[in-house]
């Protein structure tokens, strides 16, 4: 069985894993407020909450998924995985892509907010890929415990001892 993930990788998995929600939820506000305040309306005070909240929790999933690639990087110097198979090839590159989709949208929302507007259609792009990325995943991980019956979901869930 591999790889391993430490006490930190994951509570940072699950830590991503329970804001990302809170995304889906507060991001249509955003469109709310600035409609109203280009119409020269007072937005919704619980619209203008949302907005905050949905840029704040972006800015945190941001460096919690910088913070777990970081580790990854450093554990890949103390581990040594095996030889892999057609499948772990896959889901390490469906991994990579993750890491990737989430750190360009946490980056891309910060652009749309505080420099350039017009990166906006991306961002709302982005966030229909990690949706796709996410129900690939939950497949993935559901077909492992209920078909393959192996223990990929313990591994997320057990830390390996050995490493920080
Ligand atoms: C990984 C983290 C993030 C996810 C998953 C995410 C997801 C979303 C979603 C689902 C929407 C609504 C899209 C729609 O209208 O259909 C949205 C809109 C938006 N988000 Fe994010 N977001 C993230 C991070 C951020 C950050 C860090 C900021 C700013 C600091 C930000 C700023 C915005 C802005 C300005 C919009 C409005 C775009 C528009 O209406 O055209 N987002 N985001
Ligand atoms: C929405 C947020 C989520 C993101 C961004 C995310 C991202 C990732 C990433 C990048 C990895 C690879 C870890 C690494 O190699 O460092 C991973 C592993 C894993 N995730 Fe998620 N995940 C999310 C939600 C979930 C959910 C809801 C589940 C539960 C069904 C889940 C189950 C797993 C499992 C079991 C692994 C270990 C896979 C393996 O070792 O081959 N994840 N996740």
């Amino acid at each position: 069985m591999t790889p391993r993930y430490s006490l930190s990788q994951i509570v940072l998995h699950w830590a991503v894993a329970m804001l990302i929600p809170i995304q889906y939820w507060t991001g249509g506000s955003i469109e709310r407020t600035h409609h109203a305040v280009h119409m020269g309306l007072s937005p919704d005070p619980w619209d203008v909450i949302q907005h905050h909240v949905h840029n704040y929790a972006g800015v945190t999933i941001g460096a919690l998924m910088l913070a777990r690639l970081g580790l990854k990087l450093i554990h890949r110097g103390t581990v040594r995985h095996p030889a892999k198979s057609p499948v772990d090839r896959l889901a390490r590159a469906m991994h990579f892509v993750f890491y990737a989709a989430v750190i360009a949208q946490a980056a891309m929302g910060l652009v749309a907010s505080y420099l350039w507007f017009g990166i906006a259609p991306v961002h709302v792009l982005g966030s229909q890929v990690i949706l796709a990325l996410l129900a690939l995943h939950i497949t993935a991980a559901a077909w492992h415990t209920f078909v393959w019956r192996d223990d990929t979901v313990d591994r997320m869930v057990f830390p390996k001892r050995t490493l920080s």
